[in-house]
């Protein structure tokens, strides 16, 4: 029996380094975490282990149930990374050893994207909401149902200034000031449909894919009776124009405290179109954007009635989607100031919204 979990572990440790594809790390989790899995076995063969053994004999198991539970996690992190970084590489890019266009000036890629995002939603009656880059511990974490201590704020380390106020993580620390602005008028019979797009900060460790400044957009959409459908069916929407080409999406569950149920929204593949090939590692899917219904306690906190009143929230990276839209592949790129990179972007890749006026 001592010797069962050792070996245990390292037949996991043989497999998953073959796992290629989180569909075949999701087998192992079943193969040895499952109901009917190895660590299920040897709990169940402990009941014939002597007592006076029996409470070192569990305490081996449980060791080898944590490592494979972290080794899991570890691996489907590094799994999301690769396939991350395979699509960026295979998008089309952009040409570095093309003459600087200083004359005429370029607008910065993620604006493009922003904007061609923001006359989407508002061909479908959102508004476009601005909020500020430097927000406060209420804003950013507690009215978004994240208490102090929580662990879900370990993710998202940030900047803290001297004046207790912090520099914003997230797009959603918008949540509650836009949610109080159209109390008023969901109260009158008016949905809210607003997206804040923002520069977001975190303390992160910068490398190609990893940056400490980086851009999101939130969109939330807060009506009587709305559901996962609405939800489903504006991403479906807004992704197709994004990319120009029928996106089908699917949901997975995720967590954020802020919304209840949370998923990860992944859509079909954009090279293949879901058959599966390398840049999906053959699944057929990409995740892309977090998203959920807006938890009870986040209406609360805006003054609105959970109960008359539901909603969904999205959190979308921009900086990942302008990557992904113009081949960046080093993330780096679009903070560096490098004209030779950034003004490669010009005007041609964006129609311009009607109702805005031509910037000087
Ligand atoms: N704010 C979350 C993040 O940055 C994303 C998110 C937004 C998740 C809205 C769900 C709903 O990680």
């Amino acid at each position: 029996m001592f010797e069962k979990p050792a070996e245990l572990k390292k037949l996991f440790e043989e497999k998953v380094n073959q796992a290629a594809a989180s569909a075949d790390v999701e087998q192992l989790r079943i193969e040895f975490l499952g109901k009917k899995g190895h660590v299920a076995e040897l709990m169940q063969e402990l009941r014939n282990v002597p007592n006076e053994l029996k409470k070192e004999a569990g305490q081996k198991i449980n060791e080898v149930k944590q490592f494979i539970e972290g080794a899991i996690a570890e691996r489907i992190e590094e799994i999301k990374k690769l396939e991350e970084q395979k699509l960026i590489d295979s998008a089309e890019s952009y040409d570095e050893s093309m003459p600087i266009n200083a004359d005429l000036g370029s607008y910065h890629p993620i604006t493009l994207v922003r904007r061609e995002v923001e006359s989407i939603f508002q061909s479908m009656g959102f508004t476009v909401e601005d909020y500020s880059e430097i927000t406060d511990d209420y804003n950013c974490f507690e009215a978004l149902n994240i208490p102090k201590h929580h662990p879900a704020r370990d993710m998202q380390d940030t900047y803290y200034l001297s004046s207790n106020q912090l520099l914003k993580t997230h797009t959603s620390a918008a949540q509650n000031t836009i949610l109080r602005k159209y109390k008023a008028s969901l109260e009158s019979g008016k949905p809210i449909r607003a997206i804040f797009p923002g520069r977001c900060f975190r303390n992160e460790k910068i490398d190609a894919c990893h940056e400490n400044t980086f851009f999101q957009m939130e969109g939330i959409m807060v009506d009587e009776e709305i559901s996962i459908s609405n939800l489903i069916y504006f991403m479906k929407t807004m992704l197709s124009e994004v990319f120009q080409r029928d996106i089908t999406v699917r949901l997975r569950p995720g967590f954020f405290p802020f919304v209840e149920p949370g998923f990860e929204l992944d859509i079909s593949c954009l090279i293949c179109g879901g058959k599966g090939c390398p840049s999906c590692k053959d699944s057929g899917w990409l995740e892309l954007c977090p998203c959920g219904m807006i938890h009870p306690n986040v209406l609360t906190a805006a003054g609105i009635d959970p109960e008359k009143y539901t909603g969904f929230a999205f959190g979308l990276g921009m900086t990942r989607l302008a990557m992904m839209r113009y081949g960046v592949k080093d993330i780096r790129v679009f903070n560096s100031g490098n004209l030779k990179a950034l003004s490669q972007f010009t005007e041609k890749s964006f129609t311009r919204p009607e109702n805005e006026s031509k910037e000087a």
